[in-house]
């Protein structure tokens, strides 16, 4: 049976599974689901400073190739999940807890917060939250980037990692990774957020499928993989320092097995998870035993990073 263990900023981890921030983490009773569930890590729902009930709803709709939202950042608030990482038994499995104020100011007061509680758990700083009428993402503005992360960096003493959105250039990829790898402390990018502002249409009904926004939302699912695994690869090539978490079209144990050979080193579960629930897990990870043992690969490390170019 191959080996699924590995390590992130040194924890160990049972597996390289865990959830995309927003799915399955909003309330203490789906945290502890995922705290229980097969997944090696966790993370919890994006938070602002002060709970947020986020846009009307429709705001997600799944689709047969993926899923489309414009959640807008619903959540309990900082303290909600502050006090969930201060439970959180970290024996059992690390925990993410993922930040996305509505401004620099609030990121720094959660920020300072974080710093003093005395927890283990890993900051994952939301660059690129496609959702929130009025304000842009972060992760697309170079020069906000860069100031964000530097005023981050300075107020927060512990190694973070960034939420990026897709990125679609050659240029764009060396630009953010410039910037990232300007900061020692990100210790890891997540690559990548939905695709933001697509827009899905039902034939019959000639409408818009979510509410939000005219219906126009973040695109996740089968649909963003070959954006997430170049995302993945691109900054893996780019940022030699830093450990960087795929998210994107994740459905089975073969895409688990793609996103780790274009070198993720942790992956994520969205609009899978979504559908099917913490049991996905279980059965991504059988899946991806069979592929190892099927090209005779024992751990991770064999093939992790590996992808060869023709
Ligand atoms: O697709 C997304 N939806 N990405 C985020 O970062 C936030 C989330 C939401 O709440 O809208």
């Amino acid at each position: 049976m191959p080996d699924l263990r590995t390590e992130f900023l040194d924890l160990p981890l049972a597996n390289p599974l865990m959830n995309a921030s927003g799915v399955w983490c909003s309330v203490a009773s789906q945290l502890e689901a995922l705290a229980e569930c097969a997944a090696g890590a966790m993370v919890t729902k994006s938070c602002t400073l002060a709970q947020r009930d986020g846009n009307p709803e429709p705001r997600y709709r799944a689709t047969p190739w993926g899923s489309i939202n414009s959640m807008g950042l619903p959540n309990e608030g900082f303290p909600y999940y502050l006090n969930y990482a201060r439970c959180h038994d970290y024996e059992r499995k690390p925990l993410f807890m993922s930040l996305a104020g509505l401004t620099l100011d609030d990121n720094l007061t959660m920020v300072a917060e974080l710093r003093e509680a005395v927890t283990p758990v890993i900051m994952e700083l939301n660059l690129s939250c496609p959702n929130v009428p009025g304000k842009a993402q972060v992760g697309y503005d170079f020069e906000a980037m860069d100031t964000f992360i530097h005023e981050i960096a300075d107020a927060y003493d512990r190694p973070f990692g960034v939420k990026l959105p897709p990125y679609f250039d050659i240029a764009h990829f060396d630009e953010a990774a410039a910037i990232l790898n300007a900061y020692p402390q990100i210790a890891f990018v997540t690559c990548i957020n939905s695709i933001g502002n697509g827009l899905v249409i039902d034939p019959v009904s000639e409408t818009v499928v979510i509410r939000p926004k005219d219906g126009f939302g973040g695109i996740g699912g089968d649909f963003v993989l070959p954006t997430a695994l170049a995302n993945v690869n691109a900054f893996f090539r780019r940022c030699p320092d830093k450990k960087i978490i795929g998210c994107g079209g994740v459905r089975s144990g073969e895409q688990v097995f793609l996103h780790l050979l274009a070198g993720a080193a942790l992956v994520q579960v969205g609009t899978q998870l979504f559908e099917e629930g913490p049991l996905i897990f279980p059965r991504l990870l059988e899946e991806l035993q069979a592929i190892m043992t099927a090209k005779g690969y024992d751990r991770i490390t064999d093939f992790q990073g590996k992808l060869k170019t023709l």
